[in-house]
């Protein structure tokens, strides 16, 4: 077992190697998670913040994932990572949508402005970097298309083919392109997203391919960074609560681990609450939720939020740990409250894809519910980037407001109007 990091299963508890390709337990097919050996004193608190805060200061940052290494994967040298880079995501403030929201202090961690345009190049960097470390000779994810595109991209850079299994229905023309853009196999599954995930994680070892879904725990790894850099950024002053949807739930997963790590590690002094937001359409974690988790309900989802489109969420149990660690809650917003969120974050130019909308659909109507006060610090967390999801933007009735008009002054005057 090597002494800085290896991984465990969270069911069985038994052990493997950090360089284990296995993404499930060989003995009970457990969820596997990384763990980290104990940090001494001196590896801890301020002197880690201080580590952390250098590298941020530098005039070139590099990326927002390996800028917190220890805590995500120790052991690879800077010439093995395969770093776009990524991270550095803005943390944005703007009154009206904290207004709309009824929030006096949101603010927005945009994750769509990562290279590819969402929060998965976090887990990519490490996933991809962890394939090449145990000499994998493919690539594969199933993907409702942003998981797609970022493992395409890394997996060019890395040279490694790349294998995706994508609804047959469904995935969102910008993340289909760019997948296909970044030169993956592209396999479009008669069935959902639940249908692609179970075909890959069954086919992915016996053809040679690591799997990159985040049930990958290096996947994890990376996508706690988008807790940290929002802590750094906030100078280590934790919000009252983190907001984010979820789907395949590995964002959950993510995020309760970055929190109880940074607990343990001292970098922050208490924990922020997790509110995880779910589609009307698509929440059997919302479901559970409210009957104290005693069931694993799955359903036959369907929402115009594509990217969670996900009736079985493969990190269930360990998301479930998340909302229990942080006192968290699970709530549910319909489609129509999705795109009017959406319409808000797009027109105060900061846009969004419709999946990311549903952060500021919850805290608006967790505000309303009273379960986040008004004068909370609240940070809402945006996913995917406004392009990822073209056709939303352009219905009938977006394309009638475009107007064809000659290239005349005549005609320009006519149209604008006095
Ligand atoms: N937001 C966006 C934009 C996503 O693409 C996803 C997941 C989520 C939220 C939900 O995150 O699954 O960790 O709960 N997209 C996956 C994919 C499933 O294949 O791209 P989660």
């Amino acid at each position: 077992m090597s002494p800085e990091i290896w991984q465990v299963c969270s069911q069985c508890g038994t052990e493997a190697a950090a360089s284990s390709p296995a993404t499930r337990c060989r003995a009970c097919q457990g969820l596997l998670e990384v763990r980290h050996r104990a940090r001494t004193p001196e590896e801890r608190g301020a002197a880690l913040r201080e580590r952390f805060d250098a590298r941020s200061r530098l005039r070139e940052p590099g990326s927002g994932v390996w800028r917190f290494k220890e805590l995500v994967h120790p052991l690879v040298p800077p010439e093995a990572m395969v770093s776009y880079p990524e991270g550095n995501t803005p943390l944005l403030s703007r009154a009206p949508l904290a207004t709309w929201a009824g929030t006096a202090a949101l603010l927005l961690k945009h994750e769509g402005l990562n290279p590819t345009g969402s929060f998965k190049d976090r887990g990519m960097t490490v996933g991809v970097t962890q394939a090449c470390w145990i000499a994998a000779r493919a690539v594969a994810c199933a993907s409702t298309g942003n998981t797609a595109a970022s493992m395409a991209a890394y997996a060019a850079q890395a040279g490694l083919p790349a294998y995706v299994l994508v609804p047959a229905s469904g995935v969102a023309r910008g993340k289909l392109a760019q997948t296909l853009g970044y030169g993956a196999r592209v396999l479009s599954i008669r069935g959902d997203f639940d249908a692609c995930l179970q075909l890959v994680e069954e086919a992915a070892e016996p053809l040679g391919m690591y799997l990159l879904n985040s049930i990958n725990p290096f996947r994890l790894e990376g996508q706690k960074t988008i807790v940290f850099e929002l802590l750094q950024q906030l100078g280590w002053e934790p919000p009252d609560w983190i907001v984010l949807p979820g789907g395949n739930l590995g964002n959950t997963a993510a995020f309760g681990k970055a929190l109880r790590e940074a607990r343990e590690a001292e970098l922050i002094a208490r924990l922020p609450r997790l509110a995880v937001i779910q589609a009307e359409g698509a929440a059997p974690f919302a479901q559970s939720y409210c009957d104290g988790f005693a069931h694993r309900p799955r359903v036959a989802a369907n929402t115009v939020a594509t990217a969670i489109r996900i009736g079985n969420p493969a990190s269930f149990d360990r998301a479930v740990a998340a909302i229990r660690y942080t006192d968290g809650v699970v709530g549910t917003v319909t489609d129509e409250e999705i795109l009017e969120a959406k319409r808000e974050i797009d027109r105060r130019g900061v846009g969004c894809e419709p999946a990311s909308a549903a952060s500021l659909a919850g805290v608006r109507k967790l505000v309303g519910q009273g379960t986040i006060r008004r004068d909370a610090h609240v940070v809402a967390v945006l996913t995917g980037h406004v392009l990822k999801d073209p056709e939303i933007l352009l219905s009938p009735e977006a394309k009638g407001q475009v107007r064809e008009i000659e290239p005349t002054m005549r005609d320009l005057e006519e149209a604008i109007g006095p």
